[in-house]
């Protein structure tokens, strides 16, 4: 595996790509990598002749108020991890080469609507910030596909859209969330949990599973569904951010009788945020 850090030497490895008529996938990450993001490379792998994986923990998408410093850097680990999965180039910019202004004078990539829902009134800007680099990272490496996970369905809907809107030739691949045995999805922030929090951690996945039976069985007051997803969730000890049964398509709170719904929560535990969510098709 090679390891750039500079654009220019990404560029000329994937001129030689190109000239040899290789097409490439990207995983776009932000490094700490557990077995999803694996689960991702192994997809850019089917997809692909390359595989390029990058690790950037980009401040535009962190608040004011949310530690960046703090976020987990293991790039040694990382390297040993994709090198067994035999992932052709590492990208591990520093910021001054992904972010040449001071930050309020930098180009943005805005998706109105979708950013603005859900953990875009928690984290506002968040998905500013992800649009952003996510852009910066396609026109950087130029993917032919790109690979996502499904347990940021929101990120995932968002760079759909930028990809559509912005007519960015990039197929985009979301692939399903690894869980460990108890149903808790795996994140890199699940390292911010203590024992105890570790052990009340899957009553989210264990709410939203509750929640589709009950959709499954016929219950159609969801906006009282999802008041009852936050009592339990409360009741676990979680201090919920939200709750909310949305239409898959583009996250607006789903009415009775729409067919693709997906329930997404995201909930405090300690200093852990976690989110999570679960698609479902009514017949
Ligand atoms: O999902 C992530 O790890 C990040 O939001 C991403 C897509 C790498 C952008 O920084």
């Amino acid at each position: 595996m090679i390891q750039v850090e500079t654009v220019a030497a990404l560029r000329r490895r994937r001129r030689q790509w190109r000239e040899a008529g290789e097409s490439v996938a990207l995983v776009p990450t932000m490094g700490n990598l557990h077995a999803g993001h694996l689960r991702l490379v192994e997809r850019a792998r089917e997809l692909a002749d390359r595989v390029v994986v990058s690790i950037f923990v980009n401040p535009m998408q962190f608040g004011a108020n949310e530690d960046i410093d703090a976020y987990p850097r293991t790039l040694d680990q990382d390297r040993e991890k994709l090198e067994a999965l035999d992932t052709d180039l590492l990208f591990a910019p520093p910021v001054e080469e992904v972010y040449q202004r001071e930050p309020a004078q930098e180009t943005r990539v805005q998706v109105p609507g979708l950013s603005e829902r859900l953990c875009g009134i928690f984290r506002p800007g968040h998905f500013t910030g992800v649009a952003t680099v996510v852009c910066k990272l396609f026109n950087m490496v130029q993917p032919e596909v790109a690979v996502f996970g499904r347990k940021d369905y929101q990120q995932l809907l968002v760079i759909r859209r930028l990809v559509e809107d912005l007519c960015l030739p990039v197929k985009i691949e979301g692939v399903d969330t690894v869980r460990e045995a108890d149903g808790l999805a795996l994140s890199s922030r699940n390292g911010y949990l203590s024992r105890e929090e570790r052990s009340r951690a899957p009553a989210i996945y264990a709410t939203l599973r509750h929640l589709a039976e009950e959709i499954r069985g016929g219950a159609g007051d969801y906006r009282g569904l999802e008041r009852a997803g936050l009592a339990r969730l409360a009741g676990a000890g979680l201090r919920p951010d939200y709750l909310e049964i949305c239409r898959a398509a583009d996250l607006e709170p789903a009415q009775a009788g729409e067919r693709r719904l997906v329930i997404l929560a995201a909930a405090w535990l300690g200093r852990a945020r976690l989110i999570d969510n679960l698609l479902l098709t009514l017949e």
